[in-house]
């Protein structure tokens, strides 16, 4: 085709091209996007030029040759074409040859709504802090259309949001702002993402559409304090929890994140007590114990705790932390009083001291329950609360017991009860309440006479338990008389040895015993005394040799017994009467012929006295009978005297014409009776002889005497109870203390010796050991010594 119409093709310079449109031959008007073949116009027709001349085939579109009809050969894209132009006109020129004519054709596209609206991203995201306040904005890229007019993008809306609003403003540039507009205020905490739909709409017909989708991420601010769950935390613990126990956790919450939702914890206001017994963990908010709790001390903790977050919102909560008694305090025991030493005299019921007891503990643990031992003669007795007397519940004696240990205890009534105790000392003062007590009941001392002034007789002692000088024993005599002399001079006791001394030799002739009253005093105040009985004894010693009564002593010789011719041997001619002033074994007198003119005629009764005819008298006997008698006592050494007894062997004093010389060659019987008659008034002179003796005694002591009167009956008010009249005779014999001897003479005589003796002049082998009493009643102060006692019938 080297001769067809060169068609130029000036786009993009529409004014220009405008120009030569109107100057155009022919115009067409056809929207974009026609289906190739769609016929145009008949370009032959609207030219007049004849159907088959014109050769015209050029890009998008083409002269049918046959119709001359301008037909569209390609798809023809506006926005491909002239993009954003508004008018967007094709513009050709037709050549014809034969003659050369040149015609233009200018074909205007018009815009189809064939293009959506289209957002640079599909998804928009936006970080937007919560804090944002309302009309913040936010600025979007705007969607576009390639369409132009109003098939481009003519509104924008919203989808699924309440918090934005959209702002479209047309900017000087015609294109368009697009703005979110912040209408409701932003919540990270309720919403911390937001996807919305902006959806950009087109004018065309039908409308077009497209959308992006919003991303909106809140960012936290810290619009949030921490709040606590609780306003108060209220924990119990008892006392004695251990360091680390957790009390209590407090916790508090931030609905920010990050650091805006970090929260720690801090004591905001807490006493220096606490403090030092409370931990608190600044992130965990665990309270634990970190020092030793004291219900005593302080039983109740109140703290506040301030939650903070990463920037400092905060807020408080308090803490009350009870703490529970534990039963750890014993009792303690007060001795508030005490009166020691306490005199022993304190009547029972005395209070002696006062006692507090205090238990720390509170409610059952600290009530406590006081006692005391047993077995002291103390209790206790309640009074005001926690307090007791100490009082006396007996009688006290600090001779006995003079210290108490007293042992008080208390317990409490806590589970496990706690106790503790006390000792309370408790010492007694002494009381002069014990008189000095005598070792024995009486004292008896026993000394020989003749003893030496001076000599120690005996020694008393006497105990007084009480204290020093109550209890000290001081002794001495009491004034009394012995015979009618004070007693201060027969003896001294040392006052403080309590040794009696004899002061003077005793005569045991003269008193044989004698009784002292000795006084032990203290030294107290009053001083306490108490008496006791000393009884001495004096003992015999043989200082008196024997006393022959009958015959009388030698010279005297005046006296013959007459011895009857016809006397059988062994019978009884005469008695030879001694007596002893000693006593005992030395008064127990032997006798002994020691000399005799017929030495075979005669013996002697040694302890009798009495001299019988050993054998029959014969013719041849000498008339005077001479025999010489040695009276021993059995002292040692023992003393003796001798007399000399003269017997007449005859049956008639008539026939004996001169005592001297009286032969003793009679024989008659007969002569028996004289001689009775003659022993009978011998026996009574011999009676008289010692009345008179013992008369004689009595007088000399100017006291109440006991007399002998022949065969008259003792007054019995002079002799002891034992004594009893034998066969009404007026025999008396001793049925205790004394013993009788009879002695039964010839067949003819009846010649009864009673001999008394004090029961302590007999067994040989007996020693003298008598107790006081029995001196007592042989030897009662009005019964005078009596030695001897004989009585002839
Ligand atoms: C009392 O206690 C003291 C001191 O412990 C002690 O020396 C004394 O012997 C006690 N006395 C008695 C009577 O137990
Ligand atoms: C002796 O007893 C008296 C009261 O009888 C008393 O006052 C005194 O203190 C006692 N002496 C001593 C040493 O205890
Ligand atoms: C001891 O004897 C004296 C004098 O007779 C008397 O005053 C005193 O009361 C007696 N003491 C006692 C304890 O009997």
């Amino acid at each position: 085709m080297e001769n067809t119409t060169i068609c130029l093709l000036q786009y993009f310079f529409g004014i220009v091209l405008f120009v030569h449109i109107t100057a155009a031959d022919l115009s067409y008007s056809v929207p974009e996007e026609m289906r190739p073949g769609s016929i145009v116009g008949n370009a032959a027709k609207d030219l007049g030029l004849e159907v088959g001349k014109m050769i015209f085939r050029k890009h998008y579109c083409d002269i049918d040759q046959k119709t001359g009809d301008f037909v569209i050969r390609e798809r023809i894209d506006r926005e491909e074409l002239c993009g954003e132009k508004i008018s967007c006109i094709l513009k050709f020129e037709l050549v014809l040859e034969n003659p050369l004519e040149l015609h233009r054709i200018s074909l205007l596209i018009q815009d189809v709504n064939d293009n959506f609206p289209i957002f640079p991203k599909d998804m928009i995201k936006l970080e937007i802090t919560e804090s944002a306040v309302k009309g913040a904005r936010y600025r979007v890229n705007e969607a576009h259309d390639a369409d132009i007019g109003q098939n481009t993008v003519q509104q924008y809306s919203l989808q699924n949001n309440e918090h934005f609003v959209l702002s479209v403003r047309d900017d000087t540039d015609g294109s368009k702002s697009i703005e979110l507009v912040l209408d409701k205020e932003l919540d990270r905490e309720k919403e911390h993402d937001l996807i919305f739909v902006l959806i950009a709409i087109d004018g065309g017909n039908p409308q077009k559409s497209g959308t992006a989708s919003i991303h909106v991420t809140v960012l936290d601010a810290n619009d949030n304090a921490p709040i606590f769950s609780q306003a108060v935390f209220k924990a119990s613990l008892p006392e004695n929890s251990v360091v680390d126990t957790v009390v209590v956790t407090v916790s508090a919450t931030d609905a920010d994140e990050g650091v805006n939702g970090d929260v720690t914890y801090e004591f905001s206001r807490i006493s220096d007590r606490a403090k030092k017994v409370f931990s608190l963990n600044n992130k965990s908010g665990e309270i634990k114990v970190t020092g030793p709790l004291d219900f005593e001390s302080n039983a109740k903790y109140e703290m506040r705790i301030d939650a903070k977050d990463g920037y400092g919102l905060s807020s408080d909560c308090k803490v009350v932390i009870d703490v529970t008694d534990v039963n750890d305090n014993a009792p303690v025991i007060y001795m508030k009083s005490l009166m020691s030493p306490i005199p022993e005299n304190v009547s029972p019921g005395t209070e002696v001291g006062i006692i507090n007891v205090q238990d720390r503990d509170s409610e059952t643990n600290g009530q406590v329950r006081c006692s005391i031992q047993q077995n002291v003669p103390f209790k206790l007795v309640p009074s005001i609360k926690n307090y007791y007397s100490l009082v006396t519940t007996g009688q006290l004696d600090r001779e006995l017991v003079s210290d108490y240990n007293i042992t008080i205890s208390a317990t409490d009534e806590g589970s496990p009860p706690l106790s503790s105790s006390k000792i309370v000392q408790l010492s007694v003062a002494d009381i002069n309440d014990n008189p000095p007590v005598f070792e024995e009941q009486s004292y008896s001392a026993y000394v020989s006479e003749n003893n030496k002034p001076g000599s120690t007789l005996c020694s008393v002692s006497a105990r007084d338990p009480d204290l020093r000088q109550n209890g000290t024993v001081i002794y001495s005599l009491l004034p009394g008389e012995v015979n009618g002399a004070p007693v201060s001079s027969y003896l001294s006791v040392n006052g403080d040895t309590g040794v009696i001394h004899a002061v003077r030799s005793f005569d045991y002739e003269q008193f044989r015993s004698f009784k002292v009253q000795v006084m032990a005093r203290d030294n107290g105040s009053p001083p306490l005394s108490s008496n006791v009985t000393v009884s001495v004894f004096i003992s015999d010693v043989n200082d008196n040799s024997p006393q022959i009564l009958y015959p009388a002593p030698e010279g005297n010789s005046f006296m013959t017994e007459l011895v009857p011719k016809a006397a059988h041997g062994g019978s009884l001619v005469s008695k030879v009467i001694a007596v002893d002033a000693d006593s005992g074994q030395n008064a127990w007198l032997s006798y002994h012929i020691v000399k005799s003119t017929d030495p075979g005629l005669f013996t002697i009764g040694v302890h009798s006295g009495e001299i019988r005819t050993q054998r029959d008298i014969s013719e041849s006997d000498s008339m005077k009978q001479n025999l010489i008698v040695s009276v021993k006592d059995n002292g040692q050494p023992s003393l003796s005297a001798t007399c000399s007894m003269y017997l007449l062997i005859s049956d008639n004093l008539a026939e004996v014409p001169e005592l001297k010389d009286i032969s003793y060659d009679d024989k008659n019987s007969k002569l028996t009776s004289y001689l009775i008659i003659a022993l009978v008034s011998v026996s009574t002179f011999f009676l008289t002889f010692i009345i008179i003796i013992l008369g004689v005694r009595f007088c000399r002591r100017r006291k109440p005497r006991l007399l002998f009167d022949g065969a008259v009956a003792i007054p019995s008010a002079y002799l002891p109870p034992n004594y009893a009249d034998v066969d009404g005779t007026g025999t008396l014999r001793s049925t205790y203390n004394y013993d009788a001897y009879l002695t039964t003479g010839s067949r003819t005589s009846d010649f009864k010796f009673v001999s008394s003796y004090n029961d302590n002049t007999l067994p040989a082998d007996q020693t003298l050991r008598k107790s006081p009493s029995d001196f007592a009643e042989v030897f009662g102060d009005s019964l005078e010594p009596l030695e001897v006692g004989a009585v002839l019938v």
